[in-house]
């Protein structure tokens, strides 16, 4: 399996730290020291389906390939402005594709995830071509006068479509349930037989908890990852890490013992955006033309469950 193409799509409505400063007890200083953020795109008027449509218009055009010519589409997300149908048949629709979809809830470790699920249809030598679109807008999920939770995050999709391959050259998951460090309870509907006190409750993190998980959890998958092919860290050109926070990339960085520029990093200008991170993040680093053919990149992603993963490929 191999990436042929990348898109992605953010809120036109950007919002800055000194924005949030005018109505949280915060600033740009502590903000940017202690998370690496300085604005992020937040959906305001938009619908998250029309991102994830973008962005996957544009992995096709990227890939040169039409709506047509996909097996199958994975989308990952968090949560959007439907309980069901599920997100991925919207794409479906949008950009007019008529083979199978699903999609898969696994936070900001999404895209490996489906990068995982889309491997096995490979090697079952059920598809050709798949197309995997992660859409998520968590600034609907936090309390936004809750100062931990809402500067941290923004809004966006990221695709990627995959064609046959060798490219794919290890991918490791893992999960360890500790669902009190970072979790949301939606509302559902009352029946005649519920008894139980329910509520409608903003995403809960306990930070510190969720920052030593993601070190741990990267720094552990990204090991067996390379180790499972016999790559060393010094082999690897680029680090592409799960944009949650500036401080956890570094205290990765300095696991593995490499240097600064193996990383690149959006979250200045976008935030934890869950699973678009990833994708986004790889799309604009291509566009950019920060890769060269042969390179080889780790991907790394962390997120509530606790669930992470982590994927080598040559680009
Ligand atoms: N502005 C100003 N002060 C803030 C603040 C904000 N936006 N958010 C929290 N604080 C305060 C706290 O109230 C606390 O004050 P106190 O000492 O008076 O109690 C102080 O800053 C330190 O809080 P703490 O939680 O210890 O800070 P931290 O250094 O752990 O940073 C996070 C907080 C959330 C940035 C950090 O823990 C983190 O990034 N964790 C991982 C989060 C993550 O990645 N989540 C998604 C995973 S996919």
């Amino acid at each position: 399996m191999n990436i042929i193409g990348t898109g992605s799509a953010l809120p036109k409505k950007i919002v800055t730290n000194g924005m949030l400063s005018e109505f949280l007890d915060t600033s740009d200083e502590w903000i940017t020291t202690r998370t690496g953020v300085k604005s992020r795109h937040v959906i305001s008027d938009e619908k998250l389906e029309d991102l994830a449509i973008k962005a996957a218009l544009k992995a096709l055009d990227d890939a040169s390939i039409s709506a047509a010519d996909l097996d199958f589409i994975i989308c990952s997300n968090v949560v959007n402005e439907y309980v069901t149908p599920q997100l991925s048949c919207i794409i479906q629709g949008g950009i007019g594709a008529a083979c199978p979809c699903m999609d898969i809830n696994c936070a900001c470790a999404g895209f490996i995830h489906a990068l995982e699920i889309a491997e096995s249809f490979y090697k079952a030598g059920r598809v050709n071509k798949v197309l995997i679109v992660c859409a998520e807008e968590p600034t609907r999920m936090t309390d936004w006068n809750d100062r931990s939770t809402c500067v941290l995050f923004g809004d966006g999709a990221g695709a990627a479509v995959l064609g046959p391959g060798e490219n794919i050259r290890s991918i490791k998951l893992s999960a360890s349930s500790a669902t009190d460090k970072l979790w949301q309870y939606r509302l559902l509907h009352p029946t005649p037989y519920i008894t139980k006190e329910e509520c409608d409750v903003p995403l809960q993190m306990k930070g510190q908890d969720v920052f030593k998980f993601a070190v741990k959890a990267a720094s552990g998958d990204i090991s067996r990852t390379l180790a499972e092919v016999s790559v060393d860290p010094d082999q690897v050109d680029h680090y592409l890490v799960h944009q949650a926070n500036t401080r956890i990339i570094t205290a990765i960085r300095n696991y593995l013992h490499q240097p600064d520029e193996k990383f690149p990093v959006n979250i200045t200008d976008h935030g934890n955006s869950s699973s678009s991170s990833c994708p986004i993040l790889l799309d604009e680093c291509s566009r950019a033309g920060r890769f060269n053919e042969g390179d080889l990149i780790v991907m790394s992603a962390f997120g509530a469950g606790f669930v992470s993963g982590a994927v080598l490929f040559k680009w």
